[in-house]
């Protein structure tokens, strides 16, 4: 993937006649390759489904950008759901949040009042909530409300994502690493000026295996989510010749990619975790699906030419 091809793609995906044109048709023609179902009922089937072929899950309820009150507030309804229907189901699987979608642009305190009712219930279900990290104006915001929920619930049942592509995350994890966190390592999914993020994806690339091998080496749980083949198999190579057990990491992957390597991987004895996407706010999240792989443009042509 290009930064120019990524960033080309996100750019049009917010042209409004693309915007309306796929939230209208989309998800019937495309976006079901990568988002479980609109409704919550949907996606525990699909998880209960990717649970009986030994992969687990981390549900995520779709959204982000909130400006409105009653919307965070509604969303956080959503997730504290989410962890009693994983309870009621049996289903293997945590939950991932985004903070914007929590409020995080209306009030720094009404997203950690929110926050703290979804650490407390994945507390109570034994359970546990991850931040995805957004965008880089926000990555400080998301560091504090993740340490401040940290401090209060513990590493069991709080975790936190950094990305290989600013150049800060080096120094954040520098920081965090004494905590013993539980850390989702990915390459970055947004818009980012050269300014704060690896422009070359070269760099991105050998950021990331540099930090990942720090999280294990300092004793961090490495949620190493990537589908990235060379880097999968540097992180086996390096946990096998260090005697890292595999209760120390976990392998990720977004739902509907790489399908056959998530199986591969849980046939080899690894946990593998599938990021299950569900809801109606799908458009966001498909276009950064989208901006990550040229075929998948293809993908989006045939779904729309078939019908
Ligand atoms: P890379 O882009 O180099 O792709 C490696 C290979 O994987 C490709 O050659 C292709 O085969 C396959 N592949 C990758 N993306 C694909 C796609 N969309 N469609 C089809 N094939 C694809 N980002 C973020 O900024 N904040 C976050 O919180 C998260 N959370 C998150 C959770 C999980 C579980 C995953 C796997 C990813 C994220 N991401 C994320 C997204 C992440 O930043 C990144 O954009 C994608 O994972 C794609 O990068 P890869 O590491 O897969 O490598």
């Amino acid at each position: 993937m290009s930064t120019f091809f990524r960033k080309t793609i996100l750019f049009g995906a917010d042209l409004p006649v693309v915007k309306s044109f796929f939230t209208k048709y989309g998800m019937r023609l495309v976006a079901h390759r990568f988002v479980a179902h609109e409704q919550l009922s949907g996606a525990c089937a699909k998880v209960a489904e990717l649970n009986q072929r030994k992969l687990t899950s981390t549900l995520d309820f779709l959204g982000e950008s909130v400006y409105e009150e009653k919307l965070a507030i509604d969303a956080a309804d959503m997730v504290l759901r989410t962890f009693d229907s994983i309870a009621n189901h049996q289903l293997k699987s945590n939950v991932s949040v985004k903070l914007t979608q929590l409020g995080l642009s209306i009030s720094p305190e009404l997203c950690l009042k929110l926050m703290r009712k979804i650490a407390a219930k994945a507390r109570e279900h034994g359970n546990f909530v991850r931040i995805d990290m957004e965008d880089s104006p926000i990555t400080q915001q998301t560091i504090d409300i993740y340490t401040t929920l940290r401090n209060e619930f513990g590493n069991a049942h709080v975790g936190l994502v950094l990305q290989s592509y600013l150049y800060r995350t080096e120094d954040d994890l520098r920081k965090l690493a004494p905590f013993k966190p539980n850390l989702r390592m990915v390459k970055g999914a947004y818009r980012e000026p050269a300014s704060v993020a690896y422009p070359r994806k070269a760099d991105v690339d050998a950021n990331y295996v540099k930090l990942v091998k720090a999280m294990l080496d300092q004793g961090c749980y490495a949620a190493v989510a990537t589908h990235d083949v060379t880097i999968i198999d540097q992180v086996k190579a390096y946990a096998a010749a260090r005697q890292i057990g595999r209760d120390r990491f976990e392998f990720q992957m977004l739902y509907g990619i790489s399908t056959s390597l998530q199986q591969q991987l849980a046939d080899e004895g690894y946990t593998v975790r599938v990021y299950t996407p569900f809801g109606e706010h799908w458009y966001p999240y498909f276009t950064r699906r989208l901006a990550e792989r040229p075929a998948n443009l293809l993908f989006v042509l045939k779904g729309m030419l078939r019908k």
